[in-house]
Formats: C-alpha cells, sequence, structure tokens
C-alpha cells in the first residue's frame, strides 16, 4: 500500500504540469502548482537550469512538502545537439516548422528527449534524476496530442509521433517519464 504523498511543482508549461500530475497520481502522490513567479535562467546544462530555480524558490518560501523542477530538451544529433537546453526559446521563435525546415534534405534524423528533475526536499537537500528516450526527426509534422516538438518527434520502436499517441502511451515512456520514475522509487523508498 503506497503512502499519499504531496509534492510541489515549480512550471507554467500546462502540458507538463498534466504529464506528470498523471504519472505522479498512480503512485499516491498528489501534484500541485506552487504558485510563485520564477526566473528560468538559459544555462548550458539542463540541471544548472533546474538548480539555480530550486535554490532561488527555497530562498524565497519556506516548504511543507519536497518541490520538483524539471528541465527538458529535444537534442539532434546532426544538428550538435540544437535546440538542446534551449528547445523552450527555439519553440516559441522557429517552432516544429524552423526545425523541419532546418532538417530539410537531411537523410540523419537522430534525436534524443532529455530530462532532468530536481527534487528539494524542505531541509534544503536536492537530488537530480535524468531520463531520456531516443528517436527520430519525422518529415513532416504529425498529430495534435501533447505540446512543444510532439508533433515531428517518433520515439524508437514506434511508427507514431508523440503527438498522435494518447496520454498514457506517451507517458509510459518518455524522457519525462524515466526521469520522474527514478524520482518516484527514492521518495516512495524514503
Ligand atoms: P522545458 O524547459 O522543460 O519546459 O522544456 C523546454 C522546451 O522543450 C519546451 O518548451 C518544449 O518545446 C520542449 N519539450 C520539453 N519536453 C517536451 C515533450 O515532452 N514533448 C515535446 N516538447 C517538449
Amino acid at each position: 500500500m503506497v503512502m499519499m504523498k504531496k509534492l510541489g511543482i515549480v512550471t507554467m508549461n500546462a502540458g507538463k504540469f498534466k504529464e506528470i500530475k498523471e504519472m505522479l497520481k498512480s503512485v499516491g502522490c498528489e501534484l500541485h502548482q506552487v504558485d510563485e513567479p520564477f526566473i528560468e535562467i538559459q544555462a548550458d546544462t539542463l540541471e544548472e537550469v533546474v538548480l539555480y530555480g530550486l535554490k532561488e524558490i527555497r530562498g524565497r518560501i519556506s516548504l511543507s512538502h519536497p518541490v520538483i523542477k524539471d528541465d527538458s530538451g529535444l537534442f539532434i544529433d546532426v544538428l550538435d545537439g540544437f535546440p538542446g537546453v534551449y528547445s523552450a526559446h527555439a519553440m516559441r521563435t522557429i517552432g516544429c516548422e524552423g526545425l523541419l525546415r532546418l532538417m530539410e534534405g537531411q537523410p540523419e534524423r537522430r534525436a534524443e528527449f532529455r530530462t532532468s528533475v530536481g527534487l528539494l526536499y524542505p531541509d534544503g537537500s536536492v537530488s537530480i534524476y535524468r531520463g531520456s528516450v531516443s528517436g527520430r526527426i519525422v518529415e513532416e509534422a504529425r498529430g495534435r496530442q501533447g505540446f512543444g516538438f510532439d508533433p515531428i518527434f517518433v520515439p524508437d520502436g514506434y511508427d507514431e509521433t508523440f503527438a498522435e499517441m494518447d496520454l498514457g502511451t506517451k507517458n509510459g515512456i518518455s524522457h519525462r517519464y524515466r526521469a520522474i520514475s527514478s524520482l518516484v522509487d527514492d521518495l516512495l523508498d524514503g
């Protein structure tokens, strides 16, 4: 029997909140959004973004339960990992269509979604968890589910893009799921 645990998450992204909430619900964790403005820095690694965000939150509010912050990105091999840590900016500016233009005529289409999640405990200690999923960039965007670059990414072993899958299927294999799974293992052990 799993104990009900309460967790906060620092994010403004409704799609991400919905995904993580569903994942945690299935293991008896209740997730709520931390209603605090936060600064998202631009850094060279996902971990730096996560650690800065959590440090900042810790300096501002006192916590009665653990809080998580995640940062993810799409890393395309032939573009030397771009958009990677610049994924949010790339989404806001060039979007899926812009990335497809950059990949036009390119036969090498390997890519990876990566997530880093930080778990901040009320005593100030932080643990980091990582998850990734490999796949490829399609030639044309497909599907309406999910968010961000979901319409242009097909995970290995599938023909559908993330945006063509229902949330349950994506949530069972995604980078975020893999990072959150290790976090949950730790959290429920403790
Ligand atoms: P974030 O900083 O974790 O919100 O992720 C940065 C950007 O990466 C987002 O704005 C999305 O465009 C993209 N991204 C992250 N995770 C996913 C995902 O699961 N599917 C599609 N795009 C994603």
